[in-house]
């Protein structure tokens, strides 16, 4: 039987709650909208959560809202590239800092950026796999500078750092609700968080064709189609509520993976710091072989996938504009080497054991 990398969860109650609201809601701007995103910024600890379509539109929606068009935006390589992308589709240009050991933007790197480049307007952070980015060091160089900071919290949902929640630290806060996150919405959707008012109010109205409310009849900015609809929402709530179990399952379920692997003297393990609170989006071991243990891997009915095997900047459109390998040597050691492992909150302990049995088999067969 096949040991999956991920499985969307789809229970009765909330095949029950998207039937109740497909028979007693209008699809869009539904009771069930306006309640998740209450309950999903008191969630994160914020004022305002405005649902849009996707992560991918949060990101671009909240960089437009802040007026990067024409200036820089300072990310990392080693990410999805919806993390770059919409830096362009905002009208601005990404430029990426170089990461540390555990993929995560590096601050140091920021800082070397930061002395350079003037023009850089925003830095956008990503809680890779789920372990929070060094917001202390990465805010601090932002609040100098009075450069926004947009956290990519797209595969961060629940996860602490001293005791915040991703997505709640920066100026802004970006989720992604598509079916291989820690929660989901039946579909695709993502989530904008803020503290700041004037900007909740500019994003919402950017994400519904740029009118002040549904009744208007006059669009006051070049806004977007980007909303979530009622049913996507009643399921959302019913996840939402599950969530911190289920990251708790995670970070049980990768306990067991650290204390089978951790002796394994060709892997490494990801580490964590004891005020950091990740939620395991991918629980990613590290080795040189990580080809040959993918292959090994498929051929054992496991899943597995590098997450990220290609760094952005090594992507077709960054190659042309002249990024070439060596350009950011940490983000393409992590991308050559990372592997992520089955997990999700129904995966068995049956099923750790198996996988991490196969991993030992490997050893003993390549040695
Ligand atoms: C770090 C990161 N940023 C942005 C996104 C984009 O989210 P979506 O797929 O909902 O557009 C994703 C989702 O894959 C992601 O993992």
């Amino acid at each position: 039987m096949t040991i999956y990398l991920d499985r969307p969860i789809i229970s009765q109650e909330m095949i029950d709650a998207a039937v109740y609201s497909l028979q007693n809601e209008y699809p869009l701007f539904g009771e069930s909208i306006a309640k998740f995103e209450e309950e999903f910024a008191r969630y994160c600890g914020t004022n305002y959560a405005i649902s849009v379509g996707s992560g991918s539109d949060a990101l671009m929606i909240s960089l437009i809202a802040i007026s990067v068009k024409g200036k820089h935006v300072l990310t990392t390589p080693m990410s999805y590239v919806a993390t770059a992308n919409t830096s362009f589709h905002a009208g601005a240009t990404p430029f990426f800092a170089d990461v540390q050991e555990n993929g995560n933007i590096n601050p140091k790197e920021i800082g070397k950026k930061l002395k350079k480049d003037k023009k850089i307007k925003a830095i956008v952070p990503v809680h890779l796999h789920g372990y929070p980015a060094e917001m202390a060091e990465i805010m601090e160089l932002a609040c100098k500078k009075e450069i926004a900071i947009i956290e990519d919290a797209c595969q961060a949902h629940g996860a602490k750092y001293f005791g915040k929640r991703a997505g709640s630290m920066g100026l802004i806060g970006c989720f992604s609700f598509n079916p291989v996150k820690n929660m989901s919405v039946g579909g695709t959707a993502g989530m904008v968080v803020t503290n700041d008012e004037k900007l909740a109010n500019k994003i919402k109205m950017l994400a519904d064709a740029g009118r002040k409310d549904v009744y208007s009849h006059e669009h006051e900015l070049i806004g977007f189609s980007s909303r979530i609809n009622s049913v996507n929402a009643a399921i959302g709530r019913i996840q939402l509520r599950e969530l911190d179990g289920w990251n708790e399952k995670r970070r049980g379920m990768a306990e067991e993976y650290r204390k089978r692997l951790s002796e394994i003297e060709w892997l490494q393990t990801p580490d964590c710091d004891e005020n950091i609170e990740p939620v395991y989006n991918k629980f990613a071991i590290r080795t040189a072989r990580r080809e040959e243990l993918r292959e090994f891997f498929s051929n054992n009915d496991i899943q597995s996938d590098g997450h990220y095997k290609i760094p952005i900047h090594l992507h077709p459109p960054y190659r042309k504009m002249g990024y070439k390998k060596g350009d950011f040597p940490m983000a393409e050691k992590f991308a050559d080497t990372i592997l992520s492992l089955p997990l999700h909150p129904n995966i068995t302990l049956e099923e750790i054991e198996e996988v991490c049995s196969k991993i030992n088999e490997f050893g003993i067969n390549k040695k």
